[in-house]
């Protein structure tokens, strides 16, 4: 089969939006977070921040329209990312981070919450993880799924995305689970990876309690993770790694 420039293909790996592309743009669904999203989108681009979706407008159907990045996305059960992939990772982090930080502090509606930044707080993506990236060999070369961004603190997205790297399996080598949470924090800089670790578990705790609040109230997006299992299934995983924590500790004192 082949593509005419405005057909319509889906995008797969998203279980919550139903994302399509249309020549060299993406169409997404919106929603009431949707102009506190494109006004951090807008802000960060001003910034001069690099390998972010532009936000082109809002098409007939309603739908919100970006730029396309380019790039290979990992598959998350199969593919892990070399230690260049995770550094490259973490420094956009590190510079969204500082970029971010000059955001308005007045109260947005966000998706989960509608509230002005409190102290120590910046603008968090909140879903920083790989499968919302996609790479050009080492290099990250996009960032995209900002539907959940709101109010955080920086630990917050460096959790997320280790979660989905090192500890997301609960099987995973304990020495291997050690060795990336050192290299997640040594990329993004002056982090310990104890920090990261014990902040992991607090973090996935309030996504899978989001999660339901969110199916409760009705949120078509969040309804669809439930068909796939969630917020049930990181529940199950947070137990195990719960019961790992010593061990992973010990593992990090141990490099
Ligand atoms: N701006 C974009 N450029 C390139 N690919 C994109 C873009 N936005 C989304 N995608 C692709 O579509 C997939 C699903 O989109 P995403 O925005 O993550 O939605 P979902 O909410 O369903 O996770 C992504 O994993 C990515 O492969
Ligand atoms: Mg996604």
């Amino acid at each position: 089969m082949t593509h005419g420039p405005d057909d319509e293909i889906p995008l797969p790996g998203g279980n919550v939006g139903g994302a399509v592309r249309v020549g060299d743009t993406v169409r997404r669904p919106t929603g009431p977070w949707t102009p506190a999203v494109h006004e951090l989108l807008d802000f960060l681009a001003a910034a001069g921040l690099p390998r972010i979706p532009r936000v082109l407008g809002i098409d007939e159907q309603g739908r919100e329209i970006l730029t396309f990045l380019p790039g290979r996305v990992l598959d998350i059960g199969r593919e892990a990312l070399s230690d260049a992939q995770l550094r490259s990772a973490m420094r956009w982090l590190r510079d969204y981070h500082a970029v971010v930080a000059g955001f308005p502090r007045e109260s947005r509606r966000w998706r989960f919450v509608e509230r002005a930044l409190r102290p120590g707080e910046i603008v968090c993506h909140h879903d920083s993880a790989m499968y919302n990236m996609a790479f050009d060999g080492d290099d990250l070369a996009g960032v995209f799924d900002w539907d959940v961004a709101g109010p955080g603190i920086p630990l917050d997205d460096v959790a997320i995305f280790a979660w989905n790297t090192a500890v997301l399996f609960p099987d995973a080598d304990a020495a291997q689970v050690a060795q990336v949470l050192r290299t997640i924090a040594d990329g993004y800089g002056d982090l310990d990876p104890h920090a990261v670790l014990d902040h992991v578990a607090v973090r996935m705790t309030d996504a899978a309690d989001r999660i339901a609040a969110a199916q409760a109230a009705g949120d078509p997006g969040m309804l669809r993770l439930g068909t796939v299992g969630e917020p049930a299934a990181t529940r199950a995983r947070l137990v195990v790694l719960t019961g790992r924590l010593t061990e992973l500790h010990a593992a990090l004192d141990v490099g």
